[in-house]
């Protein structure tokens, strides 16, 4: 393969699972009938000949305060500017502008673990009241102010949503960290974007227990603390109001119940700030792949545009649908479409605490029957899982799923299959949407009415989005030749991330360092977006993703860096040496294996395998631990000493590890490839 694909990291070519292409799947009448995008003018409206006004489309679906001038400022690339001149508040258009009409609406339905627990309905009027209380409250109590950051380590309930309204009514940059994440890495987040009120929960339940996360609390203060950032307060909700879960001493001074702070704030109103159209909204950090971590820095007008935009017509929601997106808020596709793009259109969510799987594999499957859902989002890795558990749950509940749509990694045409017939019952559109954090809202999927369905691929680029493929020297790839190649994006659009919190060479650098034509030029043309996936785009311009191609390991949707899997490693103090590298797995896709070379004298033993997976556990979490830790002799290296992460994948996936001759130890490849494959 001449290009940078993944077949220069990982032998993807050779490991991936055979695809029938060009099988296409047709919209039932029934569902072109009813679709938001359904006359085929839409697709010319977006030609590139009306880019970049086709985007006002989307952005009258919101309210401005102040109407903008300059549709697209190229002025200062690659820092593009949207809706110059505009001015509006993201929380007034997701909240306050439904209640003349949708006051006892649900905005969200909230699903609870265990499920002996009823669902909590919050209508729109019920999150325009605890929005503007809790706004008061980081106000008047924090002193937050407009341009601050705010950083959140919330799970699954309402209040998350609650917390990043509130914020945006004043024009505060909210930065949710995963809850899955460990108190380190929540450290580093706060650290980076500068937060001096850290907002958390004393516990959840999760597949039948109930965590301290609130202990995580503690560390990432600590955490932000070495590394120069003081938090002031932490604010706490509790799980269950009025009882404390947490075995996690409470800190005088520094921790507050928010369920006792807010009686205080009862009724308080806060008028929504009008904001220029290019504030910034929030943070959603990315794993890094060294050092510090990576702050994808989202706009107010064009990121809400955008997300509203996409919502309507690649989600097709209606205002009397119920739409589940099953993923987690803590991830961009929760922002972008459990909480932004949805609330803008006035929908009705739902919201679950838990897993999928527990207490068995119907869950999700009840959820819709109960809440009458029909438009289900979720992540590939959740359906391999659901169809492995219950093939057969999906056919024992009453449920009518008019939509299915996915997101977050390649999804097998096996799988797409059962989703399509079991869990769809062969009557719902399936959409496969792919995009990055960076992109805000999606990049590639198809117009669910408009476009048919081909499993294995996402579909040609959305509306105003015009995706190419170069390869390693800057030569376009032609769709049709079958060759695989780097996936950019020639325009910019409205939701593409403003730049990377405080490190703007850096932003610069990364998505457009490798093709930009001419750094002089404020011509857009000359800035393709480099999005860091290696792809095949087929003749009739649909992109099949082939996976990441720079040092990030994409395990069941969740993105980790290579470099910060290795460092984890490294806290261990026998360790001198790892190599995290991906390998196929059935359920989540991609797995991590951590290899590790010990420290000259050292044998292995003494559970060091586990020592190993814990440390990674413990600075990154859960969602990171290694399937298998391997201690190795030593790494292969070339002759620089750079370890050849590319030859350990292909011992560890049975592939072929390509040329080693170069190598500068070549005959470490036999003695890893004979521990490994003899004991797999
Ligand atoms: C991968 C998630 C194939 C891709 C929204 C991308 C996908 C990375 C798809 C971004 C898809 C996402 N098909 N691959 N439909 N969607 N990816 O930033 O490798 O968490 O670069 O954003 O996930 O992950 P992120």
């Amino acid at each position: 393969m001449s290009t940078a694909g993944p077949g220069r990291d990982v032998p993807e070519a050779q490991i991936a699972v055979h695809w029938r292409e060009e099988e296409y799947y047709y919209p039932p009448a029934r569902f072109i009938g009813q679709a938001n995008a359904s006359d085929p003018g839409i697709l010319r409206r977006f030609g590139e000949e009306n880019f970049p006004e086709c985007f006002r489309e989307y952005a009258d679906l919101l309210d401005w305060d102040a109407y903008w001038h300059t549709t697209l400022d190229t002025g200062n690339p690659p820092f593009w500017k949207w809706f110059v001149g505009g001015r509006l508040n993201a929380c007034r258009n997701c909240v306050d502008r439904h209640l003349p009409t949708s006051r006892d609406k649900a905005a969200f339905i909230w699903v609870p673990e265990p499920e002996t627990e009823p669902p909590r309905v919050l209508t729109y009027q019920e999150l325009y009241v605890q929005v503007n209380e809790f706004a008061a409250l980081l106000r008047d109590f924090c002193g937050i102010q407009q341009g601050d950051r705010v950083t959140f380590h919330m799970p699954m309930v309402p209040e998350l949503p609650v917390c990043m309204l509130a914020c945006a009514r004043l024009g505060v940059v909210h930065s949710e960290v995963f809850g899955g994440f460990s108190g380190m890495a929540c450290g580093d987040r706060l650290a980076d974007s500068g937060s001096r009120v850290l907002v958390t929960m004393d516990g959840y339940h999760r597949a039948g227990k109930l965590s301290d996360h609130k202990a995580k609390a503690d560390e990432a203060v600590q955490v932000a603390d070495k590394l120069g950032q003081q938090v002031d307060k932490v604010l706490v909700w509790r799980r269950h109001p009025g009882q404390y879960v947490s075995q996690t001493p409470m800190v005088e001074g520094r921790d507050f119940f928010v369920d006792d702070l807010l009686p205080g704030y009862r009724g308080r109103r806060v008028e929504p700030e009008s904001m220029p159209a290019e504030a910034p909204l929030f943070l959603m950090y990315s794993s890094g792949t060294t050092g510090r971590p990576k702050g994808a820095q989202h706009r107010t007008g064009g990121y809400l545009s955008y997300v509203a935009g996409t919502a309507k017509y690649y989600l097709d929601i209606h205002p009397e649908d119920t739409y589940w997106c099953a993923a987690d808020i803590g991830w961009i596709t929760g922002h972008s479409y459990i909480v932004y793009g949805p609330l803008a259109l006035g929908t009705t969510s739902v919201l679950y605490e838990g897993a999928p799987t527990h207490p068995d594999a119907g869950r999700c499957w009840r959820i819709a029957e109960r809440l009458g859902v029909n438009i289900f989002h979720t992540a590939p890795t959740t359906i391999r899982l659901l169809r492995k558990l219950g093939p057969d749950e999906p056919a024992k509940y009453d449920y009518h799923f008019k939509h299915l749509t996915t997101v977050g990694e390649p999804i097998e045409p096996e799988v797409w299959r059962w989703y399509h017939e079991a869990v769809g019952k062969g009557e719902a559109v399936i959409d496969d949407t792919w995009w990055l954090t960076e992109t805000g809202g999606f990049l590639g999927a198809t117009l669910p009415a408009l476009q048919p369905m081909k499993p294995g691929s996402c579909g040609p680029g959305v509306l105003g989005i015009y995706p190419v493929i170069y390869d390693d020297e800057g030569n376009t790839v032609e769709p049709g030749s079958g060759r695989a190649g780097n996936v950019c994006i020639r325009n910019p659009w409205p939701s593409v991330l403003q730049t990377i919190w405080g490190q703007p060479e850096r932003f610069v650098e990364l998505y457009y360092g490798k093709y930009c034509r001419d750094r002089q030029s404020t011509d857009w043309r000359d800035w393709p977006f480099l999005c860091g996936d290696g792809a095949v785009q087929a003749a009739d311009g649909y992109l099949r993703i082939l996976g990441r191609i720079d040092d990030v390991i994409n395990v069941a949707g969740h993105r980790l860096g290579t470099k910060e899997l290795e460092s984890a490693c490294l806290t261990v103090a026998e360790v001198a040496e790892a190599a995290a590298v991906p390998v196929v797995d059935e359920l989540r896709g991609r797995v991590v294996e951590m290899y590790v070379a010990l420290n000259p004298g050292l044998e292995p033993g003494g559970e060091l395998e586990t020592k190993v997976a814990r440390a990674v556990e413990r600075q990154i979490g859960p969602i990171a631990r290694p399937k298998k830790v391997w201690i190795v002799p030593d790494m292969p290296k070339t002759r620089s000493g750079k370890i050849m992460r590319r030859v350990i994948a292909g011992i560890s996936n049975f592939a072929d590890v390509g040329d080693t001759s170069t190598l500068a130890n070549p005959e470490v490849v036999d003695a890893i490839r004979h521990l490994v494959q003899s004991r797999k």
